[in-house]
């Protein structure tokens, strides 16, 4: 059956799922006011007509979007069970309403509560950002001081925290150490399944951004097999998370100023992202009500994905398995028939550059002054420059994203690879936290349940094992 929009316009993006609806007819829609008429006379709805039927539906229009809900009134038959949207991969399903993060991927703009990242990677502390995400403004003095103050004196874990630790191999993944010591949090913090008690959300701000540093650092001593060390009060956020991974000997621990900022930059940059894979997961994880650490381990788990968090270590073992300029154009050739993909480009929102790439892009100048340049940075810049002018990623608006150039620079760092997943996970903390938040404090949040369309067997009867 035909699909018919008459008023193609800027909504039209919205209609894509409906489109795909075998048999009705969008015939008319406006935008203004939700369901008001707008002072040129049109109203702000949606007039579907299903062609089975014949039957008009008027579908209120809000915020671009129109409630999936809403479809449920076509039907063809009174106990059907009513119209849906199939949107494998939410590919253009909204499933909430949020004020923390905006991103304009086609232009290629990512602001924090209406801040635009650049200013916040030049003026702000991670702390006074994560401060911004989960309270909604930026931190007074005295407000920092009290946060970054709560904060660092929640940053030591448990004692059998490091016995836990010392029960996984020596070549485990600190990704997966990383994951499993956020569930087991929760033990330790049985309060914290009191989500809707504000005192005790704040409580698991603090100790979940304190304590994210001090789990990473452990995983990687764990799995050097140093001794851990434990949070010193005295250092910055970033600073102390430099000493717990890298201190040896000395009495105190003194981080190289470019690089504490550098990793503080990092942490702002990878804060929050909106609705991406390892947020949903938060989001969704945490609609069962569960407490905030195991929902906390549902993100940080959804993080280690290669087409996620995994992302940047998956870019640093691309750049080492191309080796050197000249192997570039094949590697080219065989990602453009198929046999693979660039790392560190593409993104379902941006299809420009990524704004946090060109800011890594930057701070990666400052890092290599004091450590030297990353050999593979010649690679990076160079496979960038071929695919920036190539067809096939021209076409498909594909742009380096925050994780093309952030491996190099925590490598440069001496950050193991597969510790780069873990150190986005940090940054993202605070992100999934203010998330979790919302979503709590949102009165039209459920327990996330997705739909599904059942294209299985019919009713049938089991054969006798004996007889099959
Ligand atoms: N290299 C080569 N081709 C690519 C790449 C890539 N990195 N990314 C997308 N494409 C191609 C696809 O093959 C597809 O081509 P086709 O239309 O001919 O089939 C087209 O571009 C669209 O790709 P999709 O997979 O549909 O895009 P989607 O929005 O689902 O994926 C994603 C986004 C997962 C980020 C993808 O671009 C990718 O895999 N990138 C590499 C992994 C990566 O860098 N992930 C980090 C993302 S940022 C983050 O999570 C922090």
């Amino acid at each position: 059956m035909k699909v018919r929009d008459e008023e193609t316009g800027p909504i039209n993006h919205l209609l894509t799922s409906l489109t795909d609806l075998p048999s009705i007819n969008v015939r008319s829609c406006s935008m203004q006011a939700s369901g008001s008429a707008t002072p040129s006379g049109k109203r702000n709805t949606l007039t579907v007509i299903d062609n089975r039927t014949g039957k008009q539906y008027e579908i209120p229009i809000e915020h671009e979007t129109i409630k999936s809900t809403d479809l449920r009134q076509i039907k063809e038959n009174a106990d059907d069970f009513g119209m849906m949207t199939y949107d494998p991969a939410f590919m253009n399903t909204a499933a909430c309403r949020s004020t923390i993060t905006f991103i304009d991927g086609d232009k290629g703009i990512l602001r924090y509560r209406g801040y635009p990242i650049e200013q916040l990677a030049e003026k702000c502390s991670y702390l006074e950002v994560a401060y911004l995400l989960i309270n909604g403004e930026l931190p007074t003095k005295a407000q920092l001081e009290e946060w970054t103050m709560n904060i660092t004196t929640h940053t030591f874990v448990h004692e059998n925290i490091k016995k836990f630790m010392d029960g996984f191999h020596y070549d485990a993944h600190p990704m997966g150490m990383f994951v499993s010591a956020l569930a087991a949090l929760s033990t330790f913090y049985p309060s914290a399944k009191h989500i809707t008690e504000p005192a005790e959300r704040t409580m698991t701000f603090y100790r979940l951004i304190g304590k994210v540093p001090t789990l990473a650092a452990f995983a990687y001593r764990h799995s050097v097999g140093m001794p851990y060390i434990l949070p010193d009060n005295e250092l910055s956020y970033a600073g102390n998370f430099l000493g717990m991974m890298f201190k040896v000997a000395e009495p105190q621990y003194h981080p190289n100023p470019v690089l504490e900022r550098a990793l503080d930059v990092l942490f702002i940059l990878h804060a929050d992202h909106e609705q991406n894979c390892s947020t949903s997961a938060m989001r969704g994880v945490g609609s069962s009500q569960v407490d905030p650490y195991s929902a906390a381990a549902a993100a940080a788990a959804a993080l280690y994905g290669p087409l996620h968090g995994g992302a940047n270590e998956a870019v640093l073992r691309m750049l080492d398995e191309i080796g050197s300029k000249e192997k570039i154009p094949a590697f080219i050739k065989d990602v453009k028939d198929g046999k693979g993909r660039l790392m560190g480009f593409g993104h379902r929102v941006y299809k420009n550059y990524d704004p946090r790439a060109s800011i890594i892009k930057r701070l990666a100048d400052q890092v290599f002054e004091v450590t030297g340049r990353n050999p593979k940075l010649d690679i990076a810049l160079e496979l960038e420059r071929i695919a920036l002018q190539d067809d096939y990623f021209i076409k498909r608006k594909l742009y380096p994203n925050v994780d093309f150039y952030s491996g190099l620079i925590y490598q440069a760092m001496r950050f193991p690879v597969d510790m780069f997943p873990v150190l986005f996970a940090i940054g993202r903390m605070s992100g999934w936290l203010a998330q979790w938040q919302e979503m709590l404090l949102d009165a039209e949040q459920k327990i996330a349940r997705p739909r599904q369309v059942y294209l299985g067997h019919d009713n049938r009867d089991v054969t006798m094992l004996s007889q099959r």
